[in-house]
């Protein structure tokens, strides 16, 4: 079920009401889509939690979240407005008697007369989308009748394929594959959808992204923060798992996919699920063969981290995409935390002319899409320096978003995101299928690395651009990470 009527209104419900995520990204994301009008008219929003609070309490709390979000706030008139849409339902979503109040609440608070569309939002603990999604099932709140229901579950989804296929199977057991929307925030960044539009609405481009002419491509997510507070989470996941098995591998999914034939989510998800069952798959054996790992100095003595503790901070790997257009094309990732700067970056590196006419070595193209921050691209190419003899220079063609568009504000990813989930477009969604595939990479490689027989995270001070070993990984290859290609 795909419409919204004007005869329907919407209620989105946020399980986790009282958390980070809900005060930091969601209410301001719907704030602003509000502000834009784009919520529509008839949306509210209702949060659960089991915190004991009164709706007052609960708005108030988050007008603090929004004056201290990265978004541009709402004036006080835009947000008593918007702050009239949200409720507040105190409930543990484990208990089915708490659901069943909620159900009763829901139902008093949409008693306009016209039939309530419903959108589900897991703010949760990954421990509680199971719960939650189950007792949504029993309670009857996932029944689609003349209206849809759909239901957005956060990061992580699993902890390892077996996991991930336990919770796909739950999630269906309520929700058909249609109603659920996984969510993966960096494909709801503009630079990544930008990469699309700039291989497949670009003639120029598409014909040279191939093996004849890429030699590698390099994907960095680069975090400054340490683990700080959320050690508890972050030392069970790892860099891996928190960082490869989503985010990296959605990003080399949108960089190596195939066009399809339009923009619809399951034609679109389909190609992404062809490049991720392409990648070569190891064994655990071989995983210090394709990565290394690294810990920053320092975290054994973070609260909350288990002395002893193997969990890595940072990771690089290669990654092999064998199909026509990818073979012999290293893909190389890496990301870490405590490192010393926050950036996220695609940069390709193009082969070198076959022969070189001019006395002087030259580097290759390079093209660099710059996801955050200072969205944009740059292209690198050779230009003869004025004057004098023939002697070549780097020079940069750059396309910033912040220039191009007047200094309009790029949004939050959530805003996307949340919008397309309430219009039923699950193109930027993540399917349960292409969750399996990543986790079928990503398993043999953290399996492999924290055997016992694995070499031992390195170390790296906080505040560096990482290991030694990350370097040295590329020089086997003969290659080096390409330096940030920040502002000409
Ligand atoms: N924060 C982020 O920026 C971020 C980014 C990406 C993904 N995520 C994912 O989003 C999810 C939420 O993250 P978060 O940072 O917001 O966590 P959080 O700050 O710990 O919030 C968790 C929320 O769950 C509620 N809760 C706990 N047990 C509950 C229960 N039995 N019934 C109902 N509510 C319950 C908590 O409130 P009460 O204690 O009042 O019940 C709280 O509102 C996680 O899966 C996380 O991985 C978060």
């Amino acid at each position: 079920m795909t419409s919204n009527s004007s005869e329907q209104t919407t209620t989105i419900v946020i399980f986790g009401a009282s958390g980070d995520l809900t005060r930091r990204k969601l209410i301001p994301s719907l704030c602003n889509l509000f502000c834009k009008g784009r919520l529509g008219p008839e949306v509210r929003i209702v949060g659960m939690a089991r915190s004991n609070m009164t709706a007052q309490e609960f708005r108030d709390s988050l007008a603090q979240g929004l004056d201290a979000s990265d978004n541009l706030g709402p004036d006080r008139e835009e947000w008593t407005e918007f702050a009239s849409r949200i409720h507040y339902c105190r409930g543990d979503v484990s208990s089915t008697g708490d659901l069943r109040g909620l159900e009763d609440a829901l139902r008093s608070i949409e008693s306009s007369g016209k039939p309530a569309n419903r959108l589900y939002y897991l703010a949760l603990a990954p421990s509680l989308y199971g719960p939650a999604v189950l007792n949504l099932g029993s309670t009857g709140m996932a029944r689609e009748t003349d209206c849809w229901r759909r239901v957005v579950i956060e990061k992580p989804f699993g902890s390892d394929l077996a996991s991930a296929q336990e919770l796909n199977k739950l999630v269906h057991s309520v929700f058909a594959e249609d109603q659920v929307f996984r969510i993966d925030h960096y494909l709801g960044k503009e630079t990544v959808q930008n990469l699309l539009v700039f291989r497949f609405a670009n003639t120029i481009f598409e014909p040279i992204w191939t093996r004849n002419y890429i030699d590698n491509v390099q994907i960095t997510v680069f975090e400054t923060e340490p683990v700080a507070g959320r050690a508890g989470y972050y030392d069970q996941a790892g860099v891996f798992r928190d960082m490869f098995q989503n985010h990296l591998l959605q990003l080399l999914t949108v960089v190596a996919m195939e066009p399809p034939s339009n923009f619809q989510a399951d034609l679109l998800r389909n190609e992404k699920v062809k490049v991720l069952n392409a990648v070569r798959r190891i064994t655990p054996a071989s995983a210090a063969e394709i990565a290394i790992h690294a810990q920053y100095d320092g975290y054994l003595d973070e609260p909350g981290v288990p002395a002893g503790s193997r969990s890595p901070t940072y990771a690089a790997m290669r990654l092999d995409v064998d199909n026509w257009r990818w073979q012999g094309v290293p893909f190389y990732l890496r990301s870490g935390k405590a490192l010393d700067e926050k950036r996220t970056e695609i940069v390709i590196q193009f082969r070198r002319p076959p022969h070189l006419m001019f006395p002087q070595d030259i580097g290759p193209n390079i093209l660099a899409i710059q996801v955050q921050p200072d969205e944009g691209l740059h292209l690198e190419f050779q230009a003869k320096t004025p004057d004098g003899k023939m002697e070549l220079r780097p020079v940069n063609l750059e396309f910033h978003y912040d220039d191009s568009f007047g200094g309009q504000a790029i949004p939050d990813a959530y805003e996307r995101l949340l919008l397309d989930a309430l219009n039923g477009d699950a193109s930027l969604f993540t399917r349960s299928d292409e969750i399996e595939e990543a986790w079928e990479i990503m398993d043999p490689i953290i399996q492999g690395l924290a055997a016992p027989d694995a070499p031992l995270p390195s170390g790296y001070a906080i505040g560096s651009k990482g290991p030694e070993a990350a370097d040295q990984f590329l020089a086997k290859d003969g290659r080096k990470w390409l330096h940030q290609y920040g502002r000409h």
